[in-house]
């Protein structure tokens, strides 16, 4: 098909556009015009489909640029423009109707809501079909909100695993693991593909089902220890596994009771054992963080046990991620820490040797300003740390205000590195009434 072939549809098609604008649907000038459009578009599409495209404000047909000069041409650029239109693709068998419907559309006024394409196929219209321009930044933004959709619903499925085995705990139901281990697996490969996402999973919380949402944060701090390890697939699994049930001695207890609080945290690690040696397929590994993740070899944990008892390894990885979680997840009333000064505790309480290896090999992966952070920058824009940079001082920052003290409307991120900017301060997301999940 010729350049000319196509311009002519582009010419009708701006014609017609006027004729529609200036005269009634009576007037000859009106139905002449869309007479011309229909006949451009049959003999343009005599072979197949024929596409006008927009590229840098010229229209093209297929990748043959058309003529700028040539009458209408410039006035449908502006139109594909001003309405978004990255493609109209005309195919055989394009009507009057048709034409008067795209007529129709194209003289709606332009907005951020209309998409052309889908007011087409809204009104039935099938003889052109019209792609919308997607801005590299808006599909980059898209394609990361997928991903973020994908990534929660992973983690709400091991909250819901959880959520299943402590029902089946009651006493007429048979507990089992089903598919958790898989669902671990598979946050197990997503935290290799993008440990940044996962941590930032972590920032979860839901004040209603505490208890769960703690033990996925566990599971993923234990992960971070358990790669920062080099521990190899197989066991990062079962680490995992042990992660997430190691408070399951809690479900024995009435948890709406303050009064049983003491006894809750005294005694849930031998009640969860005792649970976990009930479930032939759980590993024994699991029984034993269950037991002792709250053990502490200087005698401040619980329970006692004998003069230098030495904890499974995963019971010391387990309670590093355990206490992290608790110390980040508590209102700064409650002495809940920002993520930086959670981390600088977790190395003023790593006594024993095997304790301070894994809490610095967890500090290590976890950088000065851990994903969550949030901080106020030297322009005084504030942000949450999204992933770490290559300097522990410079991380990616998620934008939330903007210097102006403002919410920004577009959330950007900012890599600190090669940029002016540097981090001022770390300020706790209650005091800005901010919750930070929100915003990785
Ligand atoms: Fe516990
Ligand atoms: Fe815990």
């Amino acid at each position: 098909m010729s350049e000319l072939v196509a311009i002519a549809v582009v010419t009708s098609l701006s014609s017609a556009r006027k004729a529609f604008s200036l005269y009634p649907a009576v007037h000859p000038e009106h139905s002449g015009a869309l007479d011309s459009l229909v006949a451009a578009v049959a003999t343009a599409t005599g072979a197949g489909p024929c596409t006008l495209n927009l590229h840098l404000g010229r229209l093209y047909h297929e990748s043959q640029v058309l003529a700028n000069d040539a009458p209408g041409m410039r006035s449908m650029a502006d139109a594909f423009e001003s309405h978004r239109i990255e493609s109209m693709t005309f195919n055989p068998g394009f009507t009057r109707t048709d034409a008067t419907t795209l007529l129709e559309v194209l003289a709606l006024k332009p907005s951020a809501d209309l998409d052309v394409g889908l007011a087409l196929e809204d009104r039935g219209v099938f003889g052109v079909v019209v792609q919308r321009l997607v801005e590299p930044d808006a599909a980059e933004a898209e394609e990361r909100e997928e991903q973020r959709g994908r990534d929660r619903a992973m983690y709400l499925r091991l909250v819901t695993a959880l959520r299943r085995i402590n029902t089946q705990l009651g006493p007429a139901g048979s507990p089992s693991l089903g598919d958790t281990a898989v669902v671990v697996e598979n946050l197990m490969a997503r935290f290799m593909e993008d440990s940044a996402a996962v941590l930032g999973l972590a920032t979860m919380r839901d004040a209603s089902e505490a208890d769960l949402f703690h033990c996925v944060n566990t599971l993923i701090y234990a992960l971070t220890i358990g790669v920062g390890l080099e521990i190899p697939e197989e066991g990062l699994t079962a680490l995992g596994v042990c992660a997430l049930l190691h408070d399951i001695g809690k479900v024995a207890f009435n948890r709406d009771d303050p009064g049983q609080e003491e006894r809750v945290r005294l005694q849930h690690p031998r009640v969860g054992a005792e649970i976990l040696a009930r479930m032939p397929e759980v590993d024994q590994a699991a029984m034993l963080v269950a037991f002792e993740h709250h053990f502490r070899p200087d005698g401040t944990g619980w329970p006692e046990m004998e003069p230098n008892y030495i904890a499974h390894p995963y019971s010391r990885i387990v309670s590093i991620a355990d206490r992290y979680d608790r110390l980040t997840t508590s209102a700064p009333e409650a002495g809940g820490l920002t993520p930086d000064r959670a981390i600088v505790q977790l190395l003023r309480e790593a006594t024993a040797d095997l304790d301070r290896t894994f809490a610095r090999v967890f500090v290590r992966e976890m950088g000065a300003f851990p994903v969550g952070c949030m901080v106020r920058l030297s322009d005084q824009s504030v942000g949450v740390v999204s992933a770490p940079g290559e300097d522990p001082l410079q991380p990616h920052v998620r934008l939330v205000y903007g210097p102006d003290g403002l919410t920004l409307a577009t959330k950007t991120g900012t890599d600190l590195a090669g940029s002016e900017l540097s981090i001022i301060e770390v300020v706790h997301p209650d005091d800005l009434r901010e919750t930070v999940s929100d915003h990785l």
